[in-house]
């Protein structure tokens, strides 16, 4: 994959409307048709899941026709935070750790629900199947205007590739904190989080993982996502970090986000973040499970118990060998071989 080449593609697709090089480009949507249709019906309980995005053919709910043009569109500000990452990558663990930093260490008020303090900007769209059902949304409100009507200095999260987020991200250059996971680990989180919250149907593990590797799951091309980032890792204001960095030296990657945030941490705070932010300490954290949702979606007693899938399942590296055929398995290899080739990235 040549990366460099995704790099001004964000800018060619997005930067000029081909009808009128006055103006920027704006979005266009089209219902999934073909073969790709007759999988997700199956896949899902609902017609039309999902819907195409141009540029970029990204597959996602449908609700992000309501919201797709104003993310474009979004104020960013220069002391905003943001966690940026492909679904399933760590990100809630990610943004607990970037919250707490930036906000003195408040484990009292990190007790309020995680999308309240740092929300999630396309939230709103990608519960659009599901909220309509379950009032979640409006409880909730549209994700876009608690971003935009948020007081400074703003902790937001997204799983949006690089051209679908805001034009001024590019010149406000906010802090953006990247994570990424190998893609194995990825798609069987990514399964379970769809069976789970989107209440895919089960048994379909090979038919979502084909899908993940022709980049037609929700959020499209994994390569593209991660490599608009990856090649941005050394500007100032960006930070990519790695799952499985995480999972090796948590302490080690606390005192990386700490520096990159321009702070100074003692190492009883190391210690603290460390404690707060373990697999069974998160997993038993309200404020991080989703559980609002959860509880519309499975009932108020859902989440305590043990024998049932959580929004944190596992938080393993090397889960997938419980999942994957070795066939399966070799064709990930295959995959990530020939993308990363002449590339300096890699995965543990
Ligand atoms: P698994 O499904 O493999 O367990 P995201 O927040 O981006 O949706 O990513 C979710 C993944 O991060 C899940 O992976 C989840 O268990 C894992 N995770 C969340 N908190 C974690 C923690 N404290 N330690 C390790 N993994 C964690």
């Amino acid at each position: 994959m040549a990366s460099t080449a995704l790099i001004s593609n964000r800018n060619d697709v997005l930067a000029k409307d081909p009808e009128d090089d006055s103006k920027p480009r704006r979005l266009t949507y089209k219902n999934v048709e073909g073969p790709d249709k007759e999988i997700l019906e199956k896949l899902y309980l609902y017609k039309n899941a999902l819907i195409e995005v141009f540029p970029g053919s990204i597959l996602i709910p449908p609700g992000f026709k309501e919201v797709g043009e104003r993310i474009l569109d979004l104020k960013v500000r220069q002391d905003d935070t943001w966690v940026i990452s492909y679904p399933r990558t760590g990100s809630t663990w990610t943004q607990e750790l970037v919250w707490l930093l930036g906000n003195n260490l408040n484990f009292e008020a990190a007790e309020s629900i995680q999308h309240q303090r740092a929300p999630l900007l396309e939230m709103s769209a990608l519960m659009s199947n599901e909220g309509d059902i379950m009032g979640f949304l409006d409880n909730f409100g549209n994700s876009v205007d608690i971003v935009d009507n948020m007081p400074s200095p703003r902790f937001i999260k997204t799983h949006l590739p690089w051209h679908l987020l805001p034009r001024q991200m590019e010149t406000v250059k906010p802090k953006i904190i990247y994570v990424a996971r190998n893609p194995k680990d990825m798609c069987v989180s990514y399964y379970h989080y769809c069976c789970l919250v989107h209440r895919m149907t089960g048994n379909s593990f090979e038919e979502f993982c084909n899908l993940f590797l022709r980049s037609r799951t929700p959020m499209g091309s994994f390569w593209e996502h991660v490599f608009q980032f990856w090649e941005r890792r050394h500007e100032p204001n960006i930070l990519f970090l790695k799952y499985e960095d995480m999972k090796r030296d948590l302490q080690k990657e606390i005192k990386n986000v700490a520096n990159f945030m321009g702070m100074k941490i003692s190492e009883e705070d190391v210690l603290r973040l460390e404690e707060y932010l373990s697999f069974g300490s998160m997993q038993k954290n309200p404020a991080v499970n989703l559980q609002p949702l959860m509880s519309t979606l499975r009932g108020n007693d859902y989440m305590g118990a043990q024998d049932r899938p959580n929004f944190i399942r596992k938080g393993k590296v090397g889960d997938w060998k419980n999942y994957m055929t070795p066939e399966l398995a070799t064709k990930f290899d295959k995959w990530i071989a020939d993308n990363i080739h002449g590339t300096d990235l890699s995965f543990d």
